[in-house]
């Protein structure tokens, strides 16, 4: 049977070739837990071409902020984000993945650049409780699909291993 990969809808193909180098960074013992969080910011960032801005922004202790560990891409203001606020302050307490085609429409927003036109925020579990997020910004319109979720829940389920 032939597959054809390059054909797969929405590059999903180039987004799973990535889980190697994932995993390697995962277990890179020379690295600490943010260094190797910083490493797959870096790698998503700059193998994915719509992957414009990636950061994982973490929940404090006792206070209900989310806090900004790490990130690829333009450096931002909001290194703090209360929950309810924004896109990621939303899936802080939701503890569902938010897409957003077009952020334009979002009434609670909070825009970081005016190039970006999409987004998606994946929450982090760890044991079970909702412990941050991966946020992906992107400057094309409606860049994220079902592949992406699949894709980033994977991603953090990596990423919580090391927490
Ligand atoms: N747009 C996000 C804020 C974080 S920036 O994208 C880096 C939000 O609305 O929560």
């Amino acid at each position: 049977m032939a597959i054809t990969f390059g054909c797969l809808k929405n590059g999903s193909m180039e987004k799973n070739e990535l889980k190697p180098q994932i995993s390697k960074i995962i277990q890179d013992s020379d690295l600490d837990t943010v260094q190797r969080m910083q490493s797959i910011c870096d790698l998503l960032q700059e193998q994915l071409p719509t992957y414009n801005w990636v950061g994982f922004y973490m929940a404090h202790e006792s206070e209900p902020t989310l806090h900004l560990w790490c990130q690829a891409g333009e450096p931002t203001d909001h290194v703090v984000i209360p929950f309810g606020k924004g896109i990621c302050g939303q899936v802080a307490v939701s503890n569902s993945n938010f897409v957003v085609d077009d952020v334009k429409a979002q009434d609670n927003y909070i825009a970081c650049s005016i190039h970006v036109k999409s987004e998606i925020v994946i929450p982090l579990f760890k044991d079970g409780k909702n412990v941050g997020q991966i946020d992906i910004d992107s400057n094309t319109v409606a860049a994220f699909d079902q592949s992406d979720e699949r894709f980033l829940e994977w991603v953090n389920e990596q990423v919580a291993t090391i927490l």
